[in-house]
Formats: C-alpha cells, sequence, structure tokens
C-alpha cells in the first residue's frame, strides 16, 4: 500500500517578517511546515541573487545540518541598468522607494523586473528555484500593504501596485512563483521517497 507524503518542516532563515508571511501562505497547499529562524547567514558580495542564495544555504546547513531554505531577492530597474538588483536591501534603507523615483524621475521607461532566487540545502546538495515577475514602477508612491518596493511596483497587465493589490502579489510575485516551484519538487520528491 502507498504511504501519503508526510508533512516536511523546512527551516526558513529570514528575518523578514513579511517575506516569512508570504512564504508560510504560499506553500501551505503543499503541507509544507516553515520554521522561521532569525539568524543572519554569511552574505557574499554577488551580482547574483542565486549565487548569493546558494552560498548562504550551503553555508547554513554545514552549521544547522536540517533541510532549510534561503531567499535573496531584488528588483532590477531596466533604465538603471538591473540596479539596485542584489543590493536592493542596502538602497531601500538608504533612499528608500522615494530614491528610485528620484533616480526615475525624467525617465519614460519604467521596465523593472522582481527577482527571488530561493535556495533549498538537504542532504543532498543545494537547489535554486528562481521566481520572475515584470511590470513597471509607478510615478508615485501608493502606500498600502506590503514591504520594500511594493508601493511602487506595478505588474505587467495590471493598474495598481503590489501595496494596493496583496492577493495579486499573492498569485503572481516573484516569491509566489518561486516557492511555488519549491513547494512541488518537495511534493514529487516526498512521493518518490515513499514509493
Ligand atoms: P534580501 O532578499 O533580504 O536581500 O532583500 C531584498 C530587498 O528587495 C528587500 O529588502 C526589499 O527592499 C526588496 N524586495 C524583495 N522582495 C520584495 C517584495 O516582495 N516586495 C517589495 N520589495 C521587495
Amino acid at each position: 500500500m502507498k504511504k501519503r507524503p508526510r508533512s516536511r518542516s523546512v527551516l526558513f532563515l529570514t528575518s523578514n517578517r513579511h517575506k516569512f508571511a508570504e512564504a508560510q501562505t504560499i506553500l501551505k497547499p503543499f503541507n509544507i511546515k516553515l520554521i522561521q529562524k532569525p539568524a543572519k547567514g554569511i552574505e557574499i558580495q554577488s551580482d547574483s541573487v542565486e549565487e548569493v542564495a546558494r552560498v548562504c544555504a550551503k553555508d547554513a546547513y554545514g552549521r544547522f545540518c536540517v533541510p532549510l531554505l534561503v531567499e535573496d531577492s531584488g528588483l532590477f530597474i531596466g533604465a538603471l541598468n538591473g540596479f539596485p538588483g542584489a543590493y536592493s536591501a542596502a538602497i531601500y534603507n538608504q533612499v528608500g522607494c522615494e530614491g528610485i523615483l528620484r533616480l526615475l524621475a525624467q525617465e519614460r521607461r519604467r521596465f523593472a523586473r522582481f527577482v527571488c532566487a530561493l535556495a533549498y540545502a538537504d542532504s543532498r546538495g543545494v537547489r535554486v528555484f528562481k521566481g520572475i515577475v515584470s511590470g513597471k514602477i509607478a510615478s508615485k508612491i501608493h502606500k498600502g500593504a506590503g514591504f520594500g518596493y511594493d508601493p511602487i511596483f506595478i505588474p505587467k497587465g495590471h493598474t495598481k501596485p503590489f501595496s494596493a493589490a496583496p492577493e495579486t502579489k499573492a498569485k503572481l510575485s516573484h516569491r509566489a512563483r518561486a516557492f511555488k516551484a519549491f513547494g512541488r519538487f518537495l511534493a514529487k520528491q516526498a512521493k518518490h521517497d515513499t514509493r
């Protein structure tokens, strides 16, 4: 008789409560229990969010020895050649959404995308799941729900920024896409392991 895949617990290394809450909601249908660990892993200097997440997850697994997730994400703005990208957190802390709007004040090209690199480490190694959402930078700040650059990012095909449409964000954000890919992967692996 086939066994039902059991619920799995996975650590999520993040001190960002918004990221954790979003991730928990996305993974609920996959029967994955996320446990928040606000530990700061090693953070290398790199333009690549994949590399930052991968190196941090590998190092953290070496220390904690339990299955865990590390996410690195960023906002890549076309007219700024991908800036702030992997440096999004530092730039947000220094100049916020206002600073980004100032940089783009005379700019008609508003294309941008959010990228999420989610690294999962367990005894089999590290795997990275990537989620991308394209859109544009708004002309003004729309305060509301969410965090970070949510008040100025309007996803493609929509008129409101993420901060004004949390249900849209939950469906199609970079984080939703990466975590869903991870959820599918783990469900498949669990099915395989119970055979
Ligand atoms: P990190 O992944 O902790 O390095 O942070 C990436 C930074 O990108 C965050 O501090 C936010 O400023 C921004 N960011 C990442 N994901 C989102 C999002 O879903 N909404 C808004 N801003 C985000």
